[in-house]
């Protein structure tokens, strides 16, 4: 796999999401309702929250055991029982992080269609344009990525143990960047 590390600060993570939320806006896609995949869809989601207001529900859905190996399928480590019904009905607005291989959100997707949504539309930071372990059904017909990247490993914010650094470690990347493309 390309080891190329792509590092994305708090203020980008914000631009992307406040981006994001115009683009909803621009569809006419207006949810009733956030469901945050954890961990990585918790802060996006809490930064959407600040442009549409909506009320966050949580859920883990866990792709990996502890040693770091990809389990069979994903299975859920948290889970919305008690709001579940008041998905009947309701635009959902499902947020994570990253779309990678997929099976993580199409996983989520189809176990939050049990509840009778009346549309679920999937928002990440980051697509990896990659061939995907699987699509998502048909039920999605609104899908926002703030950023399509190819297959690097994207460092976000919140595992940084020194978050200057890391900030720094984007600036660097962004400016090697433009002068490459110059
Ligand atoms: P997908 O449906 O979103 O594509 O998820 P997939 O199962 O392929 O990915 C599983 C885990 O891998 C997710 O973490 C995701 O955040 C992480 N991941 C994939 N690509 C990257 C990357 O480039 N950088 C980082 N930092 N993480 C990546 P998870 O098991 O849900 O854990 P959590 O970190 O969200 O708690
Ligand atoms: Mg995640």
């Amino acid at each position: 796999m390309d080891s190329k590390k792509f590092y994305v600060s708090y203020n980008s993570v914000h631009k992307l999401v406040k981006n994001l939320s115009k683009q909803l806006i621009e569809t006419g896609f207006d949810p009733d309702v956030i469901v945050a995949i954890g961990s990585g869809g918790f802060i996006p989601a809490r930064i959407m929250k600040t442009f549409i207001n909506r009320p966050i529900y949580a859920v883990g859905i866990s792709y990996y055991g502890l040693d770091n190996k990809h389990k069979d399928h994903p299975t859920k480590i948290q889970w919305i029982d008690e709001v579940q019904s008041q998905l009947i009905g309701k635009k959902v607005l499902l947020i994570d992080e990253v779309d990678d291989t997929r099976a993580t959100l199409a996983y989520c997707v189809g176990e939050l269609l049990k509840f009778k949504p009346e549309e679920i539309a999937v928002l990440v930071l980051h697509n990896k344009q990659k061939d995907k372990d699987v699509e998502f059904p048909a039920e999605i017909k609104r899908y926002f990525a703030g950023l399509d990247l190819g297959n690097v490993w994207i460092k976000y914010p919140w595992d940084a143990e020194d978050i200057e650094k890391h900030t720094e470690n984007e600036k660097i990347m962004l400016e090697q960047e433009t002068k490459e493309r110059t």
